[in-house]
């Protein structure tokens, strides 16, 4: 079996909490890390119902702070369901086979073998992606959750697809204007299909569900109207109207710009953490797990909108 671990070697910054910032409803706050994405949001138990002040303020600091990570959440994943589908519908992932039983709209992200068969995706993540970009309406926003951590690894890094944009160097601004891309969900299938137990074949069905969809280099997030890079190294092919080589050659130059340092939180995963992102302005990577430690988490998304 192939190891997923050690993959990217970036720098990125650490969650550190700053001022917390409260609001009038009692013991919520939400503490921004120290990193160009992300905040803690203290004093919220999921398994209890969300008032709508409450939702509100997490709502707004989603839209701020694009990572949310609520720690020791001891919630079902009936909790979990219920709580994503506040912020909309919930999709369901074309791999089936790694659905939560009872639970279509959970997907299960590990990377453990039972009786030789695994029991969850293992190799979610495994190049830097936006949740569900393959589809016509890519998802609004994710929510993993963990139920099972290895001593060492796993984590999960995030990086500010605005803040890409904003530093986007002029000539690589003026190359992507009023262009758009192809995302597909098959285009790393095959090759990770070699390297890991993760990926069936998958059936004319499934196939069916994943057709390419074209999307703009650049999009405006519907919610806030920041503009944010939107190609990832998992799903985008191709530039529309480029030749071959200066389509590849173009996507290379914003893959590598998007993920700079500088663009990056690290999420080391702590026992019960939910961490909520907003896939409209951020990409993520799993950074990978040695392959002798067990990992388990359950992730819904949400539908958002075509992009635009
Ligand atoms: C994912 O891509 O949704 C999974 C991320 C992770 O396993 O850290």
């Amino acid at each position: 079996m192939t190891t997923t671990s050690s993959r990217s070697a970036q720098a990125p910054h650490e969650p550190e909490a700053g001022a917390p910032i409260h609001g009038p409803s009692g013991a919520l706050e939400i503490r921004p890390f120290d990193a160009p994405v992300g905040a803690e949001v203290i004093g919220l138990d999921l398994s209890r119902p969300l008032g709508a002040a409450d939702f509100e303020r997490i709502h707004r600091a989603h839209l701020d702070h694009h990572v949310l990570v609520f720690r020791d959440q001891r919630i079902t994943p009936e909790q979990h369901i219920a709580f994503s589908r506040r912020f909309g519908p919930l999709q369901i992932h074309v791999l089936h086979q790694f659905q939560l039983a009872g639970h279509p709209e959970m997907l299960i992200v590990s990377n453990i073998l039972e009786n030789g068969q695994p029991i969850g995706l293992g190799d979610a993540g495994h190049f830097w992606h936006s949740d569900l970009s393959y589809k016509e309406k890519p998802s609004l926003g994710s929510l993993l959750h963990a139920q099972e951590l290895p001593a060492e690894g796993g984590d999960t890094l995030f990086a500010n697809m605005h803040l890409a944009w904003d530093t986007l160097p002029a000539h690589l601004r003026d190359a992507v204007e009023g262009r758009s891309a192809e995302h597909t969900y098959l285009a790393k299938y095959a090759e990770l299909q070699k390297r890991s137990p993760w990926r069936p074949n998958l059936s004319t069905q499934q196939i069916a569900q994943v057709e390419p969809v074209v999307h703009p280099i650049v999009r405006t997030h519907p919610e806030t109207g920041r503009k944010a890079l939107f190609v990832s190294e998992h799903f985008t092919t191709r530039v529309i109207g480029l030749p071959e080589d200066e389509s590849q050659a173009l996507l290379a130059a914003l893959f590598a710009h998007s993920v700079r340092p500088e663009h990056i939180y690290r999420h080391r995963w702590r026992e019960h953490d939910l961490v909520f992102w907003d896939n409209r302005s951020l990409m993520h990577l799993a950074a990978g797990t040695p392959d002798h430690l067990r990992r388990k988490l359950y992730r819904t998304t949400i539908e958002g909108d075509v992009p635009f």
